[in-house]
């Protein structure tokens, strides 16, 4: 018998400090449901400290899941571990991750405080959480640089005091995979405790090793991974879920341990991240990414019919490419529609929520001809989107396009109670599009991404937009889909600028 590699996912937590990737709660309970069709054994819901919107969506979260633990994350303070214990109790089980940073820049520039004093309040994070649950991970921020006589002190000490993960963090993705391994290997042989916990890494990928360097722990005796979908996360992102887990499938006959995850639902939950946090995925990224199980080359092409496994150490149809892609069209009734979303993890509450829903669905299929899972995703992402707090609304827009001609834009926006039209020119029609808005709204946000992605193949299908917003140090992204990529791109805009406008605060677990 193997060991169990216990996959914690950090989509909804460390996927959100993205920039511009906070979700709403109905958003983290549809990404959560998939989580748990993947079969992840712990989803890190958020930081409940961070806002009451985050609160919320823990403990919406922690009410629906079943099958997956359910865990919030605290800083070392009782106020926040408080918030995280009130978040996680109607799950049916529960968990409460605290941390506070251990390195020597850490302690002193960030913390201004002593090590001892830190060890005291980890200790007392312990003894804090342990009033809400005893299931308790602890991670010692910045592990990756911090002394390793300080680590062996302070997690000994946590152990004693009831913490049953020990989880090391690679904050700034500092280390090396080798280096890596030997600290899990060394804290394992030195803590004279060390078999009272799990030892569990979570790496981030700013020299593109976090996927190495977990995998190397995994060898040198972690039990627990902490990764998110896509590869999501602060700066570069955590180690990708869908990379560790394929590849301790894959290589069975050098990994000591195995996960409990179905992979054939990899896919659908990396379309669904994408989708809900307007993060595209790299055609070239592994396992998930457009080209992944592609054949350019002739020989390539011949191996592969020849014998599948002359070129492919793993089958598309394993990671999830061709489930969950049954079509829907125009004749489609509302019991198909309704089947169809169930599952794919979207519960409609009501008969109203479902007839606008599917009002929605039949003007697409009036459009496409055909529509797949991924459009009815991108549909229901837009219909959360809608009951978000809204100052502007697209009302109508044109453009005029000519070759040799500037292209021209002119849009109506319904500003409160207000209706407001704006004309503009610009170098092309979304360029001309966003100007018009600009004027409509004063806005003075800058632009920093606006990507497009076709949500499926063909010419008829939608354009899926990301447009990411800075404004005074805040930043958002904003998503919209259409068949026609300039209204795609003007309900982004909008979108964004909406954001921007709710202003909702929210808390840094680590600045
Ligand atoms: O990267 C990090 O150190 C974290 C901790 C909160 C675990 O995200
Ligand atoms: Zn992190």
């Amino acid at each position: 018998m193997k060991d169990h590699l216990i996959i914690f996912d950090t989509t909804l937590r460390d996927g959100e400090q993205s920039p511009g990737a906070s979700m709403t709660r109905e958003e983290k309970i549809r990404i959560a449901r998939q989580l748990e069709k993947l079969k992840v054994d712990i989803i890190e819901a958020g930081f409940p400290a961070a806002s009451n919107g985050d609160f919320e969506s823990v403990k919406a979260v922690a009410s629906v899941i079943k099958d997956s633990t359910v865990c919030g994350l605290a800083r070392a303070l009782e106020k926040d571990i408080e918030r995280a214990g009130e978040a996680i109790r109607p799950a049916a089980s529960g968990r409460i991750h605290t941390f506070i940073a251990t390195s020597p820049i850490h302690m002193k520039m960030k913390l201004r405080m002593e090590p001892e004093q830190v060890i005291e309040q980890a200790v007392q994070a312990v003894r804090w959480a342990s009033r809400y649950t005893d299931n308790i991970e602890f991670s010692p921020e910045d592990a990756g640089r911090s002394d390793i006589d300080f680590l062996c002190r302070i997690l000994e000490k946590v152990i004693d005091e009831g913490a049953r993960t020990i989880n090391i963090p690679d904050t700034v993705g500092y280390t090396l995979p080798d280096m890596f391994g030997q600290l899990i290997e060394t804290l394992r042989q030195r803590l004279p405790n060390s078999d009272k916990a799990v030892f569990s890494v979570h790496c981030h990928n700013d020299l593109g090793l976090a996927v190495a360097n977990s995998l190397s722990a995994v060898m040198h005796g972690a039990r627990q991974v902490e990764c998110t979908i896509n590869g999501l996360g602060e700066r570069a992102g955590n180690a990708a879920l869908e990379e560790i887990v394929m590849a301790v499938k894959t290589r069975q006959d050098v990994f000591p341990c195995t996960t409990r995850i179905d992979s054939t639902q990899i896919v659908p939950a990396s379309r669904l991240v994408s989708n809900v946090t307007g993060f595209a995925v790299q055609p070239n990224k592994a396992i998930v990414g457009a080209n992944a199980f592609a054949h350019e080359s002739g020989i390539h092409q011949d191996g592969v019919l020849k014998n599948r496994e002359t070129y492919e150490i793993m089958s598309a149809e394993e990671v999830g490419w061709t489930a969950n892609r049954m079509v829907l069209g125009k004749h489609s009734g509302r019991n198909a529609f309704r089947t169809r979303l169930k599952e794919l993890g979207i519960d409609l509450d009501s008969e109203e929520a479902l007839n606008t829903a599917f009002a929605r669905f039949k003007d697409l299929a009036d459009k496409k001809h055909e529509i797949f899972d991924e459009d009815l995703q991108a549909l229901m992402t837009e219909e959360e989107q809608a009951h978000e707090q809204e100052q502007y609304r697209l009302v109508w827009l044109k453009v005029t396009c000519e070759m040799g001609e500037t292209p021209e834009a002119t849009v109506i926006l319904q500003d409160g109670n207000e209706e407001k039209t704006a004309r503009a020119h610009g170098s092309g029609p979304v360029d001309a599009a966003f100007k018009a808005m600009a004027t409509i709204t004063h806005t003075h946000a800058e632009l920093q991404l606006y990507s497009v992605n076709a949500i499926t193949q063909g010419t008829d299908s939608q354009g899926e937009v990301t447009v990411r917003l800075h404004e005074a140090g805040r930043i958002v992204n904003g998503q919209g889909a259409d068949t026609d990529i300039v209204i795609a791109s003007a309900k982004a805009y909008i979108h964004a600028l909406n954001r921007l406008h709710s202003k909702v605060e929210r808390a840094h677990p680590q600045v």
